[in-house]
């Protein structure tokens, strides 16, 4: 039973991905009971023995905690975990079909299981969107199926709130913590305060507007982010044909209170599950509603072709590849995540195996490593590829090598170690993770995506 501000509420986490795994964290460590749903029972399984089915930094400790006090619960009844929660939190996948439309498959069968698990309650339970979704998905599918399955209106017999995340994969738990903003989309106040009540404490704006409005504030900060990657990147060839320092132009640039310093490194290009994505999203939903569009497009195009740039730059550095022996330094799409989706390695990997080199590849992640090879099976890539079990290996013969994440363990990479281990030493970095001037003093050739040969 609960007792009014002494038991905390109880929350249904529906998937179990980063932003639901998170999400779970975030409310055991603020004393919430907490359901994690899932349909893939190893996941269940795991969560249930206490055990991150992902790699996330600090999750397995707050997950065995959760389950050794009581609090945390996984099932794959949906039903049953959204009839016993006051709240009910989607954070189910949305990927892209090929066209860049997001797949909705996910969000609507959990919405049928919810809303089944809303019919005939009194409490007003709250559904809560975190998934990224297209703008008028809340409202124009998520909201007539709650209401058709639990025959009750929207606003009346439930709350629903959008209210999307904006973590960072391998930072997500402080991020949560410590959220520049809160975004709170909802069909009426009594929805958006009870769950701005459990965000209570944090020190962070609280933006209160309506579904479509908050569905948007997602995909648009994306895009922005995405385009400050990627104009980053077109100034860093510009400056790479001028002999200037990117990193340096960035200092000066992000220096500027309007444009800030962050998402100014240049390099690879952005991977990863969200940027890739949400762009396509956005770009679809715009051709589909007639709007013509000229940059979303084009900071996609761009990130399709500025992993290449290191290729360039290793083909000009050995004057051609064919036969060469090279190492791929990072393979997930950022460092400390086991995650590889649209990870720039893998346009990377292909332009090197077509130009006919041998690539040792290499990640400090085993989970990382793992994925990566499963998923360069899957697209075909197979041959000439020589997964290695730590950087000495990789390194170990080789005629040159690519960075592609600004791993720690790579800054730590010492000049003495290149030089006695690879045939040649010559390094070209997608990430600029170690200092030129070292590298050159030491007779290392090291280049890189917009920055001046020393
Ligand atoms: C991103 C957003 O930051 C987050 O708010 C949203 O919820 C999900 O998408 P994430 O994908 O975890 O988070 O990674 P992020 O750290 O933002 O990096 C995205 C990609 O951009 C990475 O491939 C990264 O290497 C690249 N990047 C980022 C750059 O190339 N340069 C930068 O300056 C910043």
């Amino acid at each position: 039973m609960r007792r009014r501000g002494k038991t905390k509420e109880r929350i249904a986490i529906f998937g179990t991905g980063y932003v639901g795994l998170t999400m779970a964290a975030f409310f055991l460590k603020r004393g919430h009971p907490v359901i994690c749903v899932d349909v893939i029972k190893d996941r269940v399984t795991k969560i249930s023995n206490g055990r991150s089915p992902i790699y996330m930094p600090g999750l397995d400790e707050i997950l065995s905690d959760g389950i050794n006090t009581g609090k945390l619960m996984a099932t794959s009844d949906g039903l049953t975990a959204a009839r016993c929660s006051r709240m009910s939190f989607i954070c189910v996948g949305t990927p892209s079909r090929p066209d860049g439309t997001i797949d909705l498959r996910h969000v609507r069968s959990v919405s049928k299981e919810i809303g089944d698990g809303l019919k005939g309650r009194k409490d007003f339970p709250v559904v809560v969107m975190k998934s990224t979704v297209i703008p008028l998905t809340c409202k124009d599918i998520v909201r007539p199926i709650l209401e058709k399955r639990s025959k009750m209106k929207a606003g009346k017999g439930f709350g629903l709130v959008c209210n999307p995340e904006f973590l960072k994969e391998g930072e997500s738990l402080s991020d949560s913590m410590n959220p520049d903003r809160i975004v709170l989309g909802s069909i009426d106040e009594r929805s958006s305060k009870m769950v701005g009540d459990l965000y209570k404490g944090l020190n962070a704006p609280l933006i209160l507007t309506d579904l479509t409005t908050a569905e948007m504030i997602k995909y648009a900060a994306n895009t922005f982010l995405a385009a400050k990657v990627g104009l980053s990147n077109e100034i860093a060839n510009i400056c790479s044909a001028h002999g200037v320092d990117v990193y340096e132009v960035m200092k000066g640039v992000g220096l500027d209170e309007r444009i800030g310093p962050h998402f100014l490194r240049a390099g690879a290009g952005f991977g990863g599950s969200c940027f890739p994505k949400d762009l396509k999203a956005l770009r679809a939903a715009a051709m589909k509603a007639k709007v013509p569009l000229r940059i979303l497009p084009s900071v996609l195009e761009q990130n399709e072709v500025q992993p290449l740039e290191t290729v360039r730059l290793l083909n000009g550095a050995l004057k051609g590849l064919r036969g060469r022996r090279i190492a791929l330094l990072g393979l997930s799409f950022k460092p400390n995540t086991d995650d590889v989706r649209e990870t720039r390695a893998v346009p990377i990997l292909r332009a090197l195996l077509k130009q006919g080199a041998t690539v040792r590849i290499f990640d400090v992640n085993k989970g990382a490593m793992e994925n990566f090879i499963n998923h360069v099976k899957d697209l075909g890539m197979t041959k000439r590829i020589i997964p290695c079990a730590s950087i000495e290996a990789a390194l170990k013969g080789s005629d040159g090598a690519i960075i592609q994440t600004e791993s720690k363990e790579f800054k730590a990479l010492r000049p003495k170690d290149i030089k006695n281990w690879m045939r040649r030493p010559i390094i070209i970095d997608g990430r600029r993770t170690l200092d030129p001037h070292l590298m050159a003093r030491s007779g290392i050739i090291y280049r890189g995506i917009g920055w001046k040969n020393l």
